[in-house]
């Protein structure tokens, strides 16, 4: 029946009726804070591209993090920022290195809140590469060891999610495989499965310092033209013992988390990335946009296209709005 009798607009008359038939809700337990970790001690530097957040030393992380729990935010995503980078990328998986001792500290001073760790190697290689180089060759196979003894090192420091996201072919079995021979086979994976070699990852670049310094990461991140191979690159990681598959942008990307979400029933994650936010925060910092608004908006997007998690820089802002 339509109109007279139907009137859309009588559901919308006030906030009681409207919170009633809401279809999407946002919870602070969905999402994940990202942070970077650096050496040293007493350091909170602002990253300057991403306006209120910082790079931490561990020591100032686990207050931080005791922070981002009081406000009911679900769990943080590590990056670290080694004190030297080489070829090797050794401070990746290095026992010791910034991650797996920040990793250490969180779960001794933190209980509660899940810690996930990035697992690539940009951050530590000399040349802000994901995997090693010959030449201008990013190569695959001969990064997958170092993937899964970086992973695995995370795993053993405590990390409660390992989240591998350098986009190498058969990276998320080379890992899945490492950490069940060596007794985590209950750690999750929460795989970067649909990575877009995307522009709105240049803030981050400066907070995790690990800017390549030739070529680009369009070998082994995805083409933004392309949504039917996120779903080939979807099954693949499922295949190869994905437990949850992030999308990473989001906002530009909300058709692809749809198409997942339409045909698997694992959990899905996205990743509102640097830019995403950073933008944000510039056009409110210029009065062009009301930033507490659209950023609850650009997050009720993300799970109204389907997503479940959600990591993004505005975790704490928006739990705090929404306690
Ligand atoms: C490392 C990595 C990147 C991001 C997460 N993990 C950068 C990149 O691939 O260049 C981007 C996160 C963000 O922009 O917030 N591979
Ligand atoms: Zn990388």
């Amino acid at each position: 029946m339509a109109f007279p009798v139907t009137r859309l607009r009588r559901l919308r008359m006030n906030a009681t009726l409207r919170g009633m038939v809401s279809e999407t809700r946002l919870s602070p337990e969905q999402f994940i804070y990202p942070m970077f970790v650096c050496p040293g001690e007493a350091v909170k530097k602002e990253i300057s591209a991403m306006p209120g957040n910082f790079q931490w030393s561990a020591d100032l992380l686990v207050e931080e993090v005791r922070a981002v729990k009081a406000l009911g935010v679900g769990g943080v995503m590590l990056f670290g920022l080694p004190a030297k980078k080489d070829d090797g990328a050794s401070g990746a998986y290095d026992g010791h290195g910034v991650v797996q001792e920040a990793v250490r500290a969180l779960k001794r001073e933190v209980p509660g809140i899940l810690v996930a760790t990035d697992v690539c190697l940009c951050e530590y290689t000399a040349n802000g590469h994901c995997g090693l180089v010959r030449g201008e060759e990013i190569l695959n196979d001969e990064t997958l060891g170092l993937l899964a003894r970086t992973a695995l090192s995370q795993a053993q420091a405590g990390a409660d999610v390992i989240a591998p996201s350098d986009m190498m072919d058969g990276r998320v079995g080379a890992i899945r495989k490492s950490l069940d021979e060596n007794g985590f086979q209950n750690t999750p994976i929460m795989s970067y499965a649909v990575k877009y070699a995307s522009g709105y990852y240049g803030p981050f670049r400066e907070a995790a310092d690990s800017a390549p310094a030739f070529g680009d990461r369009r070998s082994h991140q995805m083409d933004p033209a392309n949504a039917r191979e996120a779903l080939r690159e979807v099954a693949l990681d499922i295949e190869e013992g994905a437990d949850i598959v992030m999308v990473k942008p989001a906002g530009p990307y909300l058709d692809v988390i749809r198409m997942i979400r339409d045909r698997h029933p694992q959990p899905i994650a996205a990743y509102q990335v640097s830019g995403e936010y950073s933008s944000l925060v510039a056009a409110g910092n210029m009065g062009w946009l009301d930033l507490p608004r659209v950023m609850m908006e650009s997050l009720v997007g993300i799970r109204r296209a389907g997503a479940d998690v959600i990591l993004t820089y505005f975790a704490k802002d928006a739990a705090a709005i929404l306690q």
